[in-house]
């Protein structure tokens, strides 16, 4: 079956042709325009621009991947969007786009989490993975850590009270004038030599909860580049970076190793935007090694916002629930996670 699927959650516009089903497990074609030199100038995502941004690529996408792809839409079994969570503005250009679509060629619609679609990102490259899961999405959006006993059953076991990683990295690299967005910078500046020459601690939660938390990772950093006058062109700036990140990623592995303690799983998955740092993939792939746990990480470019997830999942969605309605009358875009914790944490 060819699904195509659009995202539209945040600053990329993004439409992906699948083949599933009949042993075929492909990505034929994705096409995505990133936002990220328009919002540059404003160190972050500005929702209006973002919409509009949408509005003007989204048809020019679809068009560009049913061409490249040599597919008409009559050959299009379902098609698939992000209805949340995500800035309501951004969500509803791919979802009303998706609707119009739907309606006009009774091909159907199916809405799918963005934040299970970061998830389920991970089956791309490995259509082996087993449940059930210890699944860590981290961009710059989330950093939530979930018990996945089935593709459609998820329970959050952690989830950061402030900061998501990623935003961190944002506007520390903000700060510095670095550039927009941070995390890839910082990634490209890390300094194995430089790691530990600023000290920074481990959050711990006060009531024992395994939830995460980074603003005080973005006080530390900002706290030393006050006192060190640190600026963009500082001889200190790589052993503040390098030992920031080098904090942050171990805070990230440990916690994971904890909860892979507390809750035994046959694998775990990291995906989203921050899923795509080099440091973070190197010891999270020694640290499962050594603890003999099966790793899945994303092919980089399905790490940060894709179609390509939005479809794979859409796809899952359809075939394990094929009674639902999917009619693009039912759909609507959320803003905030529907996931919450079940149970005593
Ligand atoms: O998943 P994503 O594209 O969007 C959200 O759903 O948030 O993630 C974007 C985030 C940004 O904070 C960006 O700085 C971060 O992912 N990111 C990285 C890297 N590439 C992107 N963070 C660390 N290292 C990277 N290489
Ligand atoms: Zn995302």
């Amino acid at each position: 079956m060819l699904v195509l699927g659009f995202e539209s959650s945040c600053d990329e516009t993004a439409v992906a042709l699948v083949e599933r089903g009949d042993g075929k497990n492909r990505v034929v074609c994705e096409k995505i325009k990133s936002q990220v030199d328009i919002h540059a100038r404003f160190g972050g995502v500005v929702p209006e621009i973002a919409s509009r941004t949408h509005y003007e690529s989204i048809d020019l996408l679809t068009a560009a991947v049913l061409e490249e792809s040599g597919v008409g839409l009559q050959q299009v079994g379902l098609l698939s969007v992000t209805t949340g969570p995500g800035l309501i503005g951004s969500l509803l250009i791919a979802l009303s786009f998706a609707k119009g679509l739907s309606f006009r060629t009774g091909i159907p619609l199916v809405g799918v989490d963005h934040i299970a679609a970061h998830i389920e990102a991970a089956f791309i490259g490995h259509p082996e993975i087993e449940f059930p899961l210890l699944a860590l999405v981290v961009s710059g959006g989330h950093t939530t850590l979930f018990q996945v006993e089935s593709r459609f059953d998820l329970e959050v076991l952690a989830r950061t009270r402030d900061d998501a990683a990623g935003e961190v990295m944002d506007k520390v690299a903000r700060h510095l004038g670095l550039g927009y967005p941070g995390g890839p910078v910082l990634d490209r500046m890390y300094d194995p030599g430089r790691d530990r020459e600023f000290e920074f601690s481990h959050p711990r939660m006060s009531d024992g909860s395994m939830d995460y938390s980074f603003s005080g990772y973005k006080a530390a950093a900002l706290r030393q580049v006050r006192r060190h006058g640190i600026r963009a062109d500082h001889p200190q700036l790589v052993g503040l970076i390098s030992s920031l990140l080098s904090s942050m990623v171990d805070y990230l592995v440990q916690s994971l190793l904890e909860a892979a303690n507390r809750h035994p799983v046959a694998g775990i998955v990291v995906s989203g935007g921050v899923s795509r740092n080099s440091l973070l993939r190197r010891r999270l792939t020694g640290a499962c090694t050594a603890k003999k746990i099966p790793l899945f990480l994303p092919e980089p470019r399905y790490c940060t916002d894709n179609a390509s997830m939005i479809a794979w999942l859409g796809y899952e969605s359809f075939k394990a629930f094929p009674e639902a309605e999917y009619s693009p009358g039912y759909l609507n875009a959320y803003s905030r996670s529907p996931f919450s914790r079940r149970g005593p944490r």
